[in-house]
């Protein structure tokens, strides 16, 4: 079984997850949206927001899940209320706006996220790291988390953050906390400041990197696919003959290859970053 198939399938086993956003879906729509299903796997939600009158659903994936997905929304016979589209969140465009309902995040989130606090010992122990999960309220009376110490949680993975050297601490001891998070290049740092003195730990993930199974997948010694992102590149370089203009190449990819990206304008938006980047007139 693929892993990204392995992966979804395990969404169906994890307790109160699907419960908990059916109750939002059902609770928050009141018919006749246009929703943006982003990182949309199977289409699991976004099939549950049609079935709640949502007039169409844009379902996005960079995954093969959007394969599953596709597949999905045809032999449900939804195919005119959900399109599935195969890219990233960040790059494709869709064809009318989409409702996504208010998002409040800090104003600084797309370069760090941070924050800090002062926690407090409730036990004797040695602290080796910080644990971290969510705590989330999907809409009123709704919430759903990960956390490993409640019994309502869907039990997902938490993250841990280890020191560098475990420090003894004593119940009712205090110290402070700091994180800072730049999410799109998948750093973090932390410290730990312990009240007594002990030197603060500075830790981060500049040097080493977090790994996932997907980037064991891509090893020296397994075979290299090109993407679609690698076919484009090299299509349009192809194209380059020093007489071509770079409208002349992108009609020709346009028309030659249609099926690159979802749509004409993520197309015209990978070539025309592409061809800026690596040409000159
Ligand atoms: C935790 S799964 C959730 C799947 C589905 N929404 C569900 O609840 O069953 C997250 C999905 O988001 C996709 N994803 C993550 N980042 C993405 C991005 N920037 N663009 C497109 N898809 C993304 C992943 O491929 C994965 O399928």
């Amino acid at each position: 079984m693929s892993k990204v198939l392995a992966e979804h399938l395990s969404y169906f086993h994890l307790p109160r997850r699907y419960d908990a956003y059916a109750r939002t879906i059902a609770s928050v729509l009141s018919g006749g949206e246009a929703l943006a299903d982003l990182g949309c796997g199977f289409g699991v939600l976004g099939i549950q927001c049609v079935r709640h009158n949502a007039r169409h659903v844009w379902g996005i994936d960079h995954s093969d899940a959007i394969e599953i997905a596709r597949e999905t929304v045809d032999r449900s016979g939804l195919a005119d209320q959900y399109t599935c589209i195969k890219n990233s969140t960040f790059q494709a465009i869709l064809p009318e706006k989409a409702d996504l309902g208010e998002v409040r995040l800090d104003e600084n989130v797309e370069k760090a996220l941070s924050f800090s606090a002062t926690l407090t010992t409730d036990r004797d122990c040695m602290l080796h790291g910080l644990a971290g999960w969510f705590d989330c309220e999907l809409a009123d009376d709704v919430w759903m988390t990960n956390s490993p110490i409640v019994p309502e949680s869907i039990r997902r993975p938490q993250a841990f953050f280890p020191l560098q050297r475990p420090i003894e601490v004593k119940q009712g001891d205090s110290f402070d906390i700091a994180f800072r998070i730049r999410h799109g290049q998948g750093i973090f740092a932390w410290t730990v400041t312990p009240a007594d003195g002990a030197p603060i730990q500075r830790m981060n993930t500049w040097k080493s990197r977090i790994l996932t199974d997907k980037d064991l997948e891509t090893r020296p010694e397994s075979p290299l696919r090109m993407n679609s992102r690698g076919t484009a590149r090299l299509k349009t370089l192809e194209l380059i003959d020093n007489k071509r203009t770079a409208h002349e190449i992108e009609a020709l990819v346009l028309e030659t290859y249609p099926e690159l990206f979802a749509t004409p304008e993520e197309i015209s938006r990978f070539l025309r970053a592409e061809l800026g980047a690596g040409t000159e007139s």
